[in-house]
Protein backbone atom coordinates (compact mmCIF):
# COMPACT_ATOMS: atom_id res chain seq x y z
CA UNK A 1 0.00 0.00 0.00
CA UNK A 2 0.96 3.44 -0.47
CA UNK A 3 1.04 6.49 2.13
CA UNK A 4 1.09 10.46 1.76
CA UNK A 5 3.31 12.01 4.26
CA UNK A 6 2.57 16.10 4.22
CA UNK A 7 5.18 18.62 6.32
CA UNK A 8 2.99 21.72 6.11
CA UNK A 9 6.15 24.28 6.78
CA UNK A 10 6.57 27.79 7.56
CA UNK A 11 7.87 28.63 3.66
CA UNK A 12 6.95 25.33 1.83
CA UNK A 13 4.27 22.32 1.48
CA UNK A 14 6.11 19.25 0.91
CA UNK A 15 4.17 15.96 0.27
CA UNK A 16 5.60 12.83 0.17
CA UNK A 17 4.77 8.85 -1.47
CA UNK A 18 5.92 6.55 0.89
CA UNK A 19 4.66 2.76 0.79
CA UNK A 20 4.96 0.36 3.92
CA UNK A 21 8.56 -0.23 4.16
CA UNK A 22 9.05 3.64 4.25
CA UNK A 23 10.79 3.78 0.97
CA UNK A 24 10.07 7.09 -0.17
CA UNK A 25 8.79 6.60 -3.84
CA UNK A 26 8.44 10.61 -4.85
CA UNK A 27 8.23 14.38 -3.31
CA UNK A 28 6.44 17.22 -4.81
CA UNK A 29 6.50 20.81 -2.96
CA UNK A 30 5.05 24.14 -3.45
CA UNK A 31 6.30 27.32 -1.72
CA UNK A 32 3.65 29.99 -0.70
CA UNK A 33 4.36 33.49 0.95
CA UNK A 34 5.19 34.76 4.60
CA UNK A 35 4.06 38.36 5.39
CA UNK A 36 5.57 40.31 8.13
CA UNK A 37 2.97 43.48 8.59
CA UNK A 38 5.20 44.88 11.16
CA UNK A 39 8.88 44.11 12.38
CA UNK A 40 8.18 40.87 14.77
CA UNK A 41 4.85 39.61 13.13
CA UNK A 42 4.34 36.86 11.22
CA UNK A 43 1.06 35.31 9.31
CA UNK A 44 0.24 33.46 6.16
CA UNK A 45 -3.32 32.87 4.51
CA UNK A 46 -4.70 29.38 5.27
CA UNK A 47 -5.93 28.89 1.74
CA UNK A 48 -2.54 28.96 0.22
CA UNK A 49 -1.28 26.18 2.50
CA UNK A 50 -4.39 24.29 0.62
CA UNK A 51 -3.83 25.30 -2.59
CA UNK A 52 -0.07 24.03 -2.34
CA UNK A 53 -1.60 20.52 -1.02
CA UNK A 54 -4.29 20.18 -3.94
CA UNK A 55 -1.35 21.17 -6.58
CA UNK A 56 1.09 18.54 -5.11
CA UNK A 57 -1.25 15.94 -4.49
CA UNK A 58 -2.34 14.83 -8.09
CA UNK A 59 1.58 15.57 -9.06
CA UNK A 60 2.20 12.85 -6.60
CA UNK A 61 0.04 10.55 -8.28
CA UNK A 62 1.21 10.68 -11.57
CA UNK A 63 1.86 7.55 -13.33
CA UNK A 64 1.38 5.18 -9.56
CA UNK A 65 -1.37 3.26 -8.68
CA UNK A 66 -3.64 5.40 -7.43
CA UNK A 67 -6.05 2.65 -5.38
CA UNK A 68 -3.03 1.89 -3.34
CA UNK A 69 -3.53 5.14 -1.65
CA UNK A 70 -4.65 4.14 2.02
CA UNK A 71 -3.83 6.84 3.96
CA UNK A 72 -2.48 10.61 4.74
CA UNK A 73 -1.05 12.22 7.60
CA UNK A 74 0.03 15.82 8.18
CA UNK A 75 2.89 17.53 10.40
CA UNK A 76 2.32 21.11 10.61
CA UNK A 77 4.05 23.98 11.56
CA UNK A 78 2.67 24.19 15.14
CA UNK A 79 0.63 27.52 17.17
CA UNK A 80 -0.38 28.62 14.49
CA UNK A 81 -3.74 30.60 15.24
CA UNK A 82 -6.61 29.72 12.03
CA UNK A 83 -10.10 30.81 12.75
CA UNK A 84 -13.11 29.87 11.46
CA UNK A 85 -16.25 31.41 11.62
CA UNK A 86 -19.82 29.71 11.56
CA UNK A 87 -19.71 29.11 7.57
CA UNK A 88 -16.50 27.40 8.25
CA UNK A 89 -14.73 30.52 6.85
CA UNK A 90 -11.51 31.84 7.53
CA UNK A 91 -11.99 34.91 9.44
CA UNK A 92 -7.88 36.23 9.23
CA UNK A 93 -4.62 35.52 8.52
CA UNK A 94 -3.01 32.82 10.51
CA UNK A 95 -0.81 34.39 13.45
CA UNK A 96 1.95 31.89 13.18
CA UNK A 97 4.09 30.36 15.66
CA UNK A 98 7.25 33.01 15.38
CA UNK A 99 4.84 35.64 15.77
CA UNK A 100 5.79 38.03 18.35
CA UNK A 101 2.81 40.64 18.36
CA UNK A 102 1.87 39.12 21.81
CA UNK A 103 4.35 40.53 24.52
CA UNK A 104 1.79 42.08 26.41
CA UNK A 105 -0.96 39.01 26.51
CA UNK A 106 1.94 36.71 27.48
CA UNK A 107 3.13 38.77 30.46
CA UNK A 108 -0.79 39.35 31.38
CA UNK A 109 -0.64 35.19 31.32
CA UNK A 110 2.17 34.70 33.13
CA UNK A 111 1.02 36.84 35.68
CA UNK A 112 -2.40 36.54 36.10
CA UNK A 113 -2.10 33.65 37.13
CA UNK A 114 1.33 33.11 38.29
CA UNK A 115 3.93 30.34 36.44
CA UNK A 116 3.54 27.76 39.07
CA UNK A 117 -0.31 27.82 38.73
CA UNK A 118 0.01 27.66 34.87
CA UNK A 119 2.62 24.93 35.15
CA UNK A 120 -0.34 23.08 37.15
CA UNK A 121 -2.75 23.48 34.80
CA UNK A 122 -1.33 23.35 31.35
CA UNK A 123 2.02 22.04 31.78
CA UNK A 124 3.95 24.61 30.52
CA UNK A 125 4.14 28.91 30.72
CA UNK A 126 2.81 31.40 28.81
CA UNK A 127 5.64 32.16 25.67
CA UNK A 128 4.70 34.95 22.55
CA UNK A 129 4.65 32.11 20.31
CA UNK A 130 1.77 30.35 21.59
CA UNK A 131 -2.04 29.86 20.87
CA UNK A 132 -3.83 31.60 23.65
CA UNK A 133 -1.81 34.63 23.93
CA UNK A 134 -2.93 34.96 20.26
CA UNK A 135 -6.78 34.49 21.20
CA UNK A 136 -6.26 37.33 23.95
CA UNK A 137 -4.28 39.93 21.10
CA UNK A 138 -7.70 39.14 18.83
CA UNK A 139 -10.15 39.83 21.37
CA UNK A 140 -7.79 43.10 22.38
CA UNK A 141 -7.27 44.48 18.70
CA UNK A 142 -9.88 42.93 16.61
CA UNK A 143 -12.89 42.21 19.06
CA UNK A 144 -15.37 42.30 16.32
CA UNK A 145 -13.53 39.47 14.39
CA UNK A 146 -12.60 38.12 18.28
CA UNK A 147 -17.04 37.53 18.25
CA UNK A 148 -17.26 35.97 14.92
CA UNK A 149 -14.91 32.59 15.73
CA UNK A 150 -16.77 29.86 15.55
CA UNK A 151 -13.87 27.29 15.63
CA UNK A 152 -10.63 27.23 16.62
CA UNK A 153 -7.64 25.39 14.93
CA UNK A 154 -4.07 24.61 14.24
CA UNK A 155 -2.43 25.28 10.73
CA UNK A 156 -2.30 21.40 10.01
CA UNK A 157 -5.83 20.90 11.43
CA UNK A 158 -7.30 23.36 8.72
CA UNK A 159 -5.44 20.77 5.88
CA UNK A 160 -7.87 18.01 7.66
CA UNK A 161 -10.58 19.92 7.91
CA UNK A 162 -10.53 20.73 4.04
CA UNK A 163 -9.65 16.71 3.26
CA UNK A 164 -12.38 15.13 5.95
CA UNK A 165 -14.62 17.85 7.15
CA UNK A 166 -13.81 17.22 10.09
CA UNK A 167 -12.75 19.97 13.25
CA UNK A 168 -9.97 17.70 14.53
CA UNK A 169 -6.80 18.41 16.70
CA UNK A 170 -4.08 15.73 17.97
CA UNK A 171 -2.67 16.39 21.64
CA UNK A 172 1.28 16.92 20.54
CA UNK A 173 0.42 20.30 18.53
CA UNK A 174 -2.74 21.06 20.95
CA UNK A 175 -0.14 20.84 24.10
CA UNK A 176 0.99 24.13 22.03
CA UNK A 177 -1.92 25.90 22.33
CA UNK A 178 -1.52 26.75 26.52
CA UNK A 179 -4.98 25.56 26.41
CA UNK A 180 -4.37 21.92 26.93
CA UNK A 181 -3.84 19.68 30.09
CA UNK A 182 -1.04 18.31 28.96
CA UNK A 183 -0.57 15.69 30.88
CA UNK A 184 -4.65 15.14 31.63
CA UNK A 185 -5.33 15.00 27.50
CA UNK A 186 -8.29 17.36 27.66
CA UNK A 187 -9.09 20.71 27.34
CA UNK A 188 -8.49 23.25 30.60
CA UNK A 189 -11.70 24.93 31.44
CA UNK A 190 -9.48 27.83 33.61
CA UNK A 191 -7.60 28.83 30.53
CA UNK A 192 -10.37 28.16 27.84
CA UNK A 193 -12.54 30.72 30.30
CA UNK A 194 -9.82 33.13 30.21
CA UNK A 195 -9.57 33.21 26.53
CA UNK A 196 -13.40 33.76 26.72
CA UNK A 197 -13.75 30.51 24.79
CA UNK A 198 -15.87 27.37 24.73
CA UNK A 199 -14.94 23.97 24.82
CA UNK A 200 -17.54 23.62 21.50
CA UNK A 201 -15.24 25.76 19.86
CA UNK A 202 -12.15 23.99 19.96
CA UNK A 203 -11.68 20.99 17.60
CA UNK A 204 -12.23 17.24 18.67
CA UNK A 205 -9.10 15.65 20.65
CA UNK A 206 -7.69 12.60 19.15
CA UNK A 207 -4.05 10.83 19.21
CA UNK A 208 -1.29 11.18 16.45
CA UNK A 209 -2.08 7.79 14.91
CA UNK A 210 -6.04 7.62 15.43
CA UNK A 211 -8.00 7.79 12.01
CA UNK A 212 -10.17 11.07 11.97
CA UNK A 213 -12.03 9.62 9.17
CA UNK A 214 -11.86 9.58 5.59
CA UNK A 215 -11.14 11.59 2.64
CA UNK A 216 -14.21 13.53 1.38
CA UNK A 217 -15.45 11.81 -1.94
CA UNK A 218 -15.39 15.31 -3.72
CA UNK A 219 -12.04 16.24 -2.31
CA UNK A 220 -10.35 12.40 -3.26
CA UNK A 221 -12.04 13.40 -6.92
CA UNK A 222 -10.39 16.26 -6.98
CA UNK A 223 -6.82 15.07 -5.86
CA UNK A 224 -7.22 12.11 -7.95
CA UNK A 225 -7.40 9.94 -4.65
CA UNK A 226 -9.65 6.27 -4.17
CA UNK A 227 -12.51 6.22 -1.95
CA UNK A 228 -11.62 5.66 1.66
CA UNK A 229 -8.48 6.83 2.12
CA UNK A 230 -7.61 7.23 5.96
CA UNK A 231 -6.70 10.86 7.52
CA UNK A 232 -4.73 10.22 10.85
CA UNK A 233 -4.85 13.13 13.23
CA UNK A 234 -1.38 13.99 12.29
CA UNK A 235 1.01 16.08 15.19
CA UNK A 236 2.94 18.75 15.46
CA UNK A 237 5.86 19.20 12.84
CA UNK A 238 8.37 18.32 15.57
CA UNK A 239 6.92 15.72 17.16
CA UNK A 240 6.13 14.28 13.14
CA UNK A 241 10.18 14.47 12.62
CA UNK A 242 11.00 12.87 15.74
CA UNK A 243 8.75 9.88 14.82
CA UNK A 244 10.35 10.33 11.17
CA UNK A 245 13.81 9.93 12.56
CA UNK A 246 12.80 7.23 15.53
CA UNK A 247 12.67 9.52 18.89
CA UNK A 248 10.51 7.45 20.54
CA UNK A 249 10.52 6.26 24.15
CA UNK A 250 12.39 7.05 27.17
CA UNK A 251 15.33 9.83 26.27
CA UNK A 252 15.88 9.75 22.97
CA UNK A 253 16.93 13.69 21.47
CA UNK A 254 16.13 14.85 18.63
CA UNK A 255 17.55 18.18 17.52
CA UNK A 256 16.01 19.81 14.22
CA UNK A 257 17.58 23.07 12.07
CA UNK A 258 14.22 23.89 10.20
CA UNK A 259 13.16 27.46 9.65
CA UNK A 260 13.10 27.18 13.92
CA UNK A 261 15.90 25.21 15.82
CA UNK A 262 14.24 22.62 18.25
CA UNK A 263 15.59 20.21 21.04
CA UNK A 264 12.90 17.26 21.11
CA UNK A 265 13.59 14.81 24.00
CA UNK A 266 11.10 12.03 24.26
CA UNK A 267 10.13 10.46 27.64
CA UNK A 268 7.58 7.80 28.62
CA UNK A 269 5.82 10.28 31.29
CA UNK A 270 5.18 13.41 31.77
CA UNK A 271 7.35 15.30 33.43
CA UNK A 272 7.53 18.74 33.99
CA UNK A 273 10.47 21.32 34.05
CA UNK A 274 10.43 23.38 37.05
CA UNK A 275 10.81 26.69 35.86
CA UNK A 276 8.80 26.08 32.50
CA UNK A 277 11.59 26.76 30.55
CA UNK A 278 11.13 24.09 28.01
CA UNK A 279 8.03 22.84 26.91
CA UNK A 280 6.33 19.74 28.22
CA UNK A 281 4.31 17.99 25.39
CA UNK A 282 2.82 15.05 24.32
CA UNK A 283 4.05 13.20 22.09
CA UNK A 284 2.35 11.87 18.71
CA UNK A 285 3.21 8.20 19.92
CA UNK A 286 0.89 8.57 22.37
CA UNK A 287 3.36 9.10 25.00
CA UNK A 288 5.25 12.63 25.77
CA UNK A 289 8.43 15.45 25.57
CA UNK A 290 10.54 18.29 26.43
CA UNK A 291 11.34 20.67 23.65
CA UNK A 292 13.16 23.99 23.64
CA UNK A 293 12.47 26.23 20.59
CA UNK A 294 14.47 28.95 18.85
CA UNK A 295 12.65 30.92 16.43
CA UNK A 296 15.40 31.57 13.85
CA UNK A 297 17.25 28.60 12.42
CA UNK A 298 18.22 28.09 9.10
CA UNK A 299 15.89 30.53 8.51
CA UNK A 300 18.96 33.19 10.04
CA UNK A 301 21.29 30.96 7.76
CA UNK A 302 19.17 32.62 4.81
CA UNK A 303 18.38 35.41 5.79
CA UNK A 304 22.27 36.29 6.27
CA UNK A 305 23.20 34.26 2.47
CA UNK A 306 20.26 35.28 0.58
CA UNK A 307 18.77 38.50 1.70
CA UNK A 308 22.25 39.94 2.41
CA UNK A 309 24.90 38.15 0.58
CA UNK A 310 22.89 37.42 -2.16
CA UNK A 311 25.10 34.23 -2.63
CA UNK A 312 24.10 31.74 -5.02
CA UNK A 313 25.94 28.60 -4.04
CA UNK A 314 26.19 27.23 -0.20
CA UNK A 315 29.49 25.80 -0.65
CA UNK A 316 30.75 29.03 -2.00
CA UNK A 317 30.23 30.52 1.48
CA UNK A 318 30.88 27.15 3.70
CA UNK A 319 33.94 26.12 1.95
CA UNK A 320 36.35 28.56 3.22
CA UNK A 321 35.73 27.59 6.65
CA UNK A 322 38.35 25.15 7.69
CA UNK A 323 38.75 22.86 10.88
CA UNK A 324 41.20 25.28 12.20
CA UNK A 325 38.71 28.20 12.53
CA UNK A 326 36.33 25.79 14.49
CA UNK A 327 36.47 27.71 18.06
CA UNK A 328 38.22 30.31 16.63
CA UNK A 329 35.81 33.13 15.27
CA UNK A 330 36.24 36.43 17.14
CA UNK A 331 32.65 37.33 15.44
CA UNK A 332 29.49 36.34 17.34
CA UNK A 333 25.96 36.46 15.78
CA UNK A 334 23.06 36.35 18.32
CA UNK A 335 20.23 34.68 16.08
CA UNK A 336 17.19 36.57 17.83
CA UNK A 337 15.64 37.83 13.95
CA UNK A 338 12.00 37.19 14.88
CA UNK A 339 13.07 37.67 19.00
CA UNK A 340 13.41 34.73 21.14
CA UNK A 341 11.74 31.60 22.74
CA UNK A 342 13.90 29.12 24.48
CA UNK A 343 14.63 30.07 26.86
CA UNK A 344 15.15 33.83 26.92
CA UNK A 345 11.13 33.97 26.27
CA UNK A 346 12.10 37.83 24.62
CA UNK A 347 9.53 39.02 21.86
CA UNK A 348 11.68 41.82 21.48
CA UNK A 349 15.07 40.44 21.34
CA UNK A 350 16.62 40.67 17.88
CA UNK A 351 19.86 39.61 16.01
CA UNK A 352 23.31 41.25 16.36
CA UNK A 353 26.26 40.18 15.16
CA UNK A 354 29.70 41.44 17.60
CA UNK A 355 33.07 41.34 17.56
CA UNK A 356 33.93 42.38 13.98
CA UNK A 357 37.13 44.34 13.21
CA UNK A 358 38.84 46.08 10.30
CA UNK A 359 39.78 42.38 8.86
CA UNK A 360 36.48 40.65 9.57
CA UNK A 361 35.81 38.92 6.84
CA UNK A 362 32.40 37.60 5.43
CA UNK A 363 33.37 34.04 5.94
CA UNK A 364 33.82 34.56 9.90
CA UNK A 365 30.43 36.56 9.76
CA UNK A 366 28.84 32.87 8.42
CA UNK A 367 30.28 30.74 10.33
CA UNK A 368 28.97 32.84 13.15
CA UNK A 369 25.09 32.83 12.16
CA UNK A 370 25.86 28.35 12.32
CA UNK A 371 27.36 28.97 15.38
CA UNK A 372 25.19 31.15 17.11
CA UNK A 373 22.58 29.18 16.00
CA UNK A 374 24.45 26.16 17.62
CA UNK A 375 24.87 28.24 20.84
CA UNK A 376 21.35 29.14 21.06
CA UNK A 377 20.18 25.54 20.67
CA UNK A 378 23.22 24.40 23.39
CA UNK A 379 21.55 26.70 25.76
CA UNK A 380 18.44 24.46 25.34
CA UNK A 381 20.23 21.54 25.90
CA UNK A 382 22.00 22.78 28.78
CA UNK A 383 18.74 23.42 30.80
CA UNK A 384 17.81 19.43 30.31
CA UNK A 385 21.40 18.64 31.67
CA UNK A 386 20.50 21.24 34.15
CA UNK A 387 17.48 18.79 35.32
CA UNK A 388 19.50 15.52 35.35
CA UNK A 389 18.72 14.10 31.64
CA UNK A 390 21.01 12.74 30.59
CA UNK A 391 21.79 13.49 26.41
CA UNK A 392 25.07 12.08 24.81
CA UNK A 393 23.71 11.47 21.56
CA UNK A 394 21.17 13.25 19.24
CA UNK A 395 19.73 12.37 15.86
CA UNK A 396 19.81 15.94 13.79
CA UNK A 397 17.32 16.47 10.98
CA UNK A 398 15.55 19.49 8.88
CA UNK A 399 17.43 21.81 6.00
CA UNK A 400 20.69 23.27 8.39
CA UNK A 401 21.54 19.40 8.61
CA UNK A 402 22.11 18.78 5.13
CA UNK A 403 25.50 21.06 5.54
CA UNK A 404 28.13 18.81 6.28
CA UNK A 405 29.64 21.99 8.54
CA UNK A 406 26.89 22.69 10.45
CA UNK A 407 26.68 19.00 11.20
CA UNK A 408 30.50 19.53 12.39
CA UNK A 409 29.91 22.74 14.64
CA UNK A 410 26.64 21.17 16.34
CA UNK A 411 28.43 18.10 17.10
CA UNK A 412 31.17 20.46 18.56
CA UNK A 413 29.25 22.98 20.24
CA UNK A 414 26.90 20.38 21.71
CA UNK A 415 30.30 17.64 22.21
CA UNK A 416 28.05 15.19 21.38
CA UNK A 417 27.65 12.49 18.63
CA UNK A 418 25.10 13.75 15.65
CA UNK A 419 23.49 11.30 14.17
CA UNK A 420 21.84 12.37 10.70
CA UNK A 421 19.78 9.83 8.86
CA UNK A 422 20.59 8.87 5.54
CA UNK A 423 17.06 9.33 4.06
CA UNK A 424 15.54 12.12 5.80
CA UNK A 425 12.33 13.84 4.82
CA UNK A 426 11.09 15.35 8.10
CA UNK A 427 7.97 16.02 9.51
CA UNK A 428 6.50 14.75 6.25
CA UNK A 429 7.81 11.37 6.53
CA UNK A 430 6.80 11.46 10.14
CA UNK A 431 3.09 12.03 8.95
CA UNK A 432 3.55 8.81 6.47
CA UNK A 433 3.98 6.96 9.31
CA UNK A 434 1.61 7.89 11.44
CA UNK A 435 -1.08 7.49 8.21
CA UNK A 436 0.55 3.61 8.02
CA UNK A 437 -0.03 3.35 11.84
CA UNK A 438 -3.72 4.77 11.60
CA UNK A 439 -4.35 2.78 8.51
CA UNK A 440 -3.22 -0.39 10.34
CA UNK A 441 0.02 -1.04 8.31
CA UNK A 442 1.64 -1.32 11.97
CA UNK A 443 0.07 -2.10 15.38
CA UNK A 444 1.64 1.43 16.93
CA UNK A 445 3.70 4.21 16.27
CA UNK A 446 6.93 2.50 18.23
CA UNK A 447 6.78 -0.41 16.04
CA UNK A 448 6.73 1.48 12.81
CA UNK A 449 9.38 3.23 14.05
CA UNK A 450 11.33 0.35 14.97
CA UNK A 451 10.89 -1.42 11.70
CA UNK A 452 11.52 1.31 9.28
CA UNK A 453 14.65 3.06 11.24
CA UNK A 454 16.61 3.78 8.49
CA UNK A 455 20.58 3.96 8.62
CA UNK A 456 22.22 7.21 10.03
CA UNK A 457 25.58 8.90 9.54
CA UNK A 458 27.72 9.41 12.66
CA UNK A 459 28.96 13.03 13.47
CA UNK A 460 30.91 12.58 16.57
CA UNK A 461 33.16 15.87 18.30
CA UNK A 462 36.63 16.31 18.35
CA UNK A 463 38.38 17.05 21.66
CA UNK A 464 40.17 19.80 20.43
CA UNK A 465 37.53 21.76 18.82
CA UNK A 466 34.94 20.99 21.15
CA UNK A 467 37.19 22.40 24.33
CA UNK A 468 37.67 25.96 22.03
CA UNK A 469 33.84 26.04 21.58
CA UNK A 470 32.92 25.83 24.85
CA UNK A 471 35.18 28.68 26.17
CA UNK A 472 33.66 30.47 23.25
CA UNK A 473 30.11 29.16 24.16
CA UNK A 474 30.83 30.90 27.84
CA UNK A 475 30.92 33.99 26.01
CA UNK A 476 28.35 33.72 23.90
CA UNK A 477 25.86 32.78 26.81
CA UNK A 478 27.07 36.25 28.68
CA UNK A 479 26.03 38.40 25.22
CA UNK A 480 21.93 38.10 25.60
CA UNK A 481 22.00 38.93 29.63
CA UNK A 482 24.64 42.49 28.04
CA UNK A 483 21.88 43.32 25.70
CA UNK A 484 18.87 42.33 27.20
CA UNK A 485 18.25 46.12 28.33
CA UNK A 486 18.72 47.60 25.13
CA UNK A 487 16.55 45.54 23.26
CA UNK A 488 13.29 47.67 24.04
CA UNK A 489 14.92 50.68 22.79
CA UNK A 490 15.83 49.45 19.61
CA UNK A 491 11.89 50.00 17.94
CA UNK A 492 11.30 52.60 15.98
CA UNK A 493 8.93 54.51 17.33
CA UNK A 494 7.52 57.55 14.31
C1 LIG B 1 7.85 24.61 18.04
C2 LIG B 1 7.75 25.71 17.05
C3 LIG B 1 8.35 25.55 15.70
C4 LIG B 1 7.30 25.37 14.65
C5 LIG B 1 7.98 25.37 13.30
O1 LIG B 1 7.40 24.96 19.30
O2 LIG B 1 7.18 26.75 17.30
O3 LIG B 1 9.28 24.51 15.69
O4 LIG B 1 6.56 24.21 14.89
O5 LIG B 1 7.19 24.92 12.28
Amino acid sequence: MLYLGVDLGTSSVKVLLVDETGAVRKTASRTYPLEFPQPGWSQQNPADWWNAVVQCVPELLEGEDKAQVAGLSVGGQMHGLVVLDENDQVIRPAILWNDGRTGRETEELNADFGKEKLLSLVGNIAFAGFTAPKLLWMRRNEPELFQKIKKIMLPKDYLVYRLTGVHSCDYSDASGMLLLDVANRRWSPELLSYCSVTEEQMPKLFESYESVGTVLPEIAAQLGLPEGVVVAAGAGDNAAAAVGTGTVGNGCCNVSLGTSGTVFISSDDFRLPPEGNLHAFAHADGAYHLMGCILSAASAYGWWTKEILKATSDNDEQNPITDEDLGRNPVFFLPYLMGERSPHNDPAARGAFLGMSMDTTRYQMTQAILEGVAFAIRDSVEIARSLGIEITESGLCGGGAKSPLWRKIMANVLNMEMQVPVQEEGAGYGGAILAMVAAGAYGSVREACEKLRTERRIYKPDPAIAARYEKRYQVFKSLYPTLKAAYPTLAVKE
